[in-house]
């Protein structure tokens, strides 16, 4: 049996993004635990703010058409969230939002159903972007995804990773590792 495959992104361009720190965390704990893991950085998706005037005129924008098929080619999903004034950011959100797009008689939301995710959230606060997890969920759900209810944020983000990228509170690095284990779990029995 072929390992299920899960695509790995967090909602941030930004190159120290922590959020991105946390998502190469969750992608090698995601290889340990069975998956096939492939890891994207937003920042190589460059998609211009959505408009329907230039959707209308050119259609779905390339890189925004790539990201999709990436999405098909994958059963499970695992979006690390920042927190932008308690929301997530407008990156993640148009980024989703152009890829839920029809595309000629190609249905942008075939691409989410029947998706199972895990969320998490990393910011330099003392709450660790916990506040964005519910509204990611909430649009991640509306897409067609079963986001499972683990989930995780790490707090002070700036202090959280030692020189090799790796979590440095080995409990956190354990229930991301338990989280990851149980995607796999699911994936494996799914649909
Ligand atoms: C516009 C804006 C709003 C922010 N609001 C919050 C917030 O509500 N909660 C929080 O924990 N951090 C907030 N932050 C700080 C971010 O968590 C921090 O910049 C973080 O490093 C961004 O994620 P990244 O490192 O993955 O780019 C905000 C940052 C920006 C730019």
């Amino acid at each position: 049996m072929s390992a299920p495959r899960v695509l790995v992104f967090a909602g941030s361009a930004r190159r120290a993004s922590l959020n991105k720190a946390l998502s190469r965390v969750a992608a090698e704990s995601a290889r340990k635990a069975g998956l096939e893991v492939t890891w994207v950085d937003l920042r190589d998706f460059p998609i211009p703010l959505y408009d329907g005037d230039l959707e209308a005129e050119q259609g779905i924008p390339e890189h925004a058409r790539r990201l999709r098929q990436l999405l098909d080619e994958h059963q499970g999903l695992i979006v690390v969230s920042p927190e932008y004034n308690g929301f997530i950011t407008p990156l993640i959100k148009n980024t989703l939002d152009w890829i839920s797009r029809p595309d000629g008689d190609i249905d942008g939301l075939a691409s989410f159903r029947n998706k199972i995710a895990l969320v998490m959230s990393a910011s330099p606060g003392a709450f660790g972007g916990i506040r964005s997890l519910a509204l990611i969920r909430q649009l991640l759900s509306q897409l067609g995804v079963t986001v499972l209810p683990e989930q995780l944020s790490v707090p002070r983000a700036h202090q959280a990773f030692n020189e090799n990228g790796e979590l440095q509170d080995d409990k956190l690095a354990s229930r991301l590792d338990t989280m990851t284990q149980r995607l796999t779990q699911v994936l494996r029995h799914w649909p």
